[in-house]
């Protein structure tokens, strides 16, 4: 059915572990205003970044049966740790395009570095994976890349969405809408003081829950190292596929957004991941995901 006004207006399907992936969510809104999204969360099982790569491939195999089972016509990886661990095998089992957000990123740090010594950051399983210094030096292979794990990013993003209830004044930044403890100020520059002295101009932002605590990272790595998140980069890709094969929704279409999570408490996921995705999320629904084997054994192979 592709390239009918049926297929073209079928949502894209976006995910995560939680709600960083309302970043790239809230970019591809922004670029492609007149398409449908479905985003899920997988906060029940949150946080992906210290568990086996194997497993977290296991979760991206569900989670993409899943959404091609409600009828998406191109999925997003809005989670680098995911796209580490499951990008290639998620494109050789389902047939609907599906990109990740380490590919965007290390093409907007490639072109933003002016020294070529660019710095990343990210969960353990995406800096062990290696993905993000394969994929830099793929583009250019004359860029030097530092790379340090920071997982309790993790948890200061999702501990300070739900901490930033309070006085304005307790806000670091009001644009990052998360509140940052001075004890997580000093982690931050444990993390990040060792990459700065490496002398790098670019900071490559690698897990999407990153960019919430952009004030934070900002104030610790200085004016001039430039911050990368893939978010935007990946809304551009996601437009050029979708225009390349004639699949972008009609002019007319009336698009719908759904946000699912796999975890319980829905209000708090309604409630922060509004803060996220910078408009209130309506209606949120919880969805218990199939059995892996359940989901994959009715696709048509590719
Ligand atoms: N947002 C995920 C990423 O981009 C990581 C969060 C987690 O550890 O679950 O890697």
């Amino acid at each position: 059915m592709e390239n009918t006004d049926a297929y073209n207006s079928a949502p894209i399907g976006v995910f995560d572990s939680g709600f960083g992936g309302l970043t790239v969510a809230r970019e591809i809104a922004k670029a492609l205003p007149g398409e449908s999204i479905i985003y899920l969360g997988d906060s029940a099982r949150c946080p992906y970044g210290p568990r086996d790569l194997t497993e977290v491939d296991g979760f991206v195999q569900q989670i993409c049966a899943w959404l091609v089972s409600q009828g998406v016509k191109m999925i997003v990886i809005a989670c680098n740790t995911a796209t580490a661990a499951g990008l290639v095998h998620a494109q050789q089992t389902f047939s609907v395009p599906i990109i990740g957000v380490v590919e965007p990123g290390a093409r907007a740090a490639v072109h933003a570095t002016r020294n070529r010594r660019v710095g990343v950051i990210a969960t353990k399983g995406t800096i062990e994976s290696g993905a993000y210094a394969h994929a830099i030096r793929n583009i250019d292979a004359g860029i030097t890349v530092f790379s340090t794990a920071t997982p309790r990013f993790v948890e200061i993003a999702e501990r300070g969405i739900r901490m930033a209830e309070g006085p304005v004044e307790d806000y670091t930044s009001l644009a990052s809408k998360v509140y940052v403890r001075p004890a997580f100020q000093e982690i931050a520059k444990e993390y990040l003081e060792p990459l700065r002295r490496c002398g790098i101009d670019t900071l490559v932002l690698g897990c999407t829950h990153y960019p919430l605590l952009k004030a934070l990272i900002g104030a610790v790595v200085g004016r001039e190292v430039t911050l990368i998140s893939s978010a935007k980069e990946a809304a551009r890709d996601v437009r050029a596929i979708l225009g390349r094969k004639g699949a972008l929704a009609p002019g007319d279409a009336v698009p719908t957004r759904r946000f699912c999570t796999t975890g319980s408490n829905l209000e708090e996921f309604a409630s922060f991941g509004g803060r996220v995705f910078r408009s209130p999320l309506e209606g949120v629904e919880h969805i218990e995901l199939p059995r892996c084997d359940d989901a994959l054994k009715d696709l048509q192979p590719v």
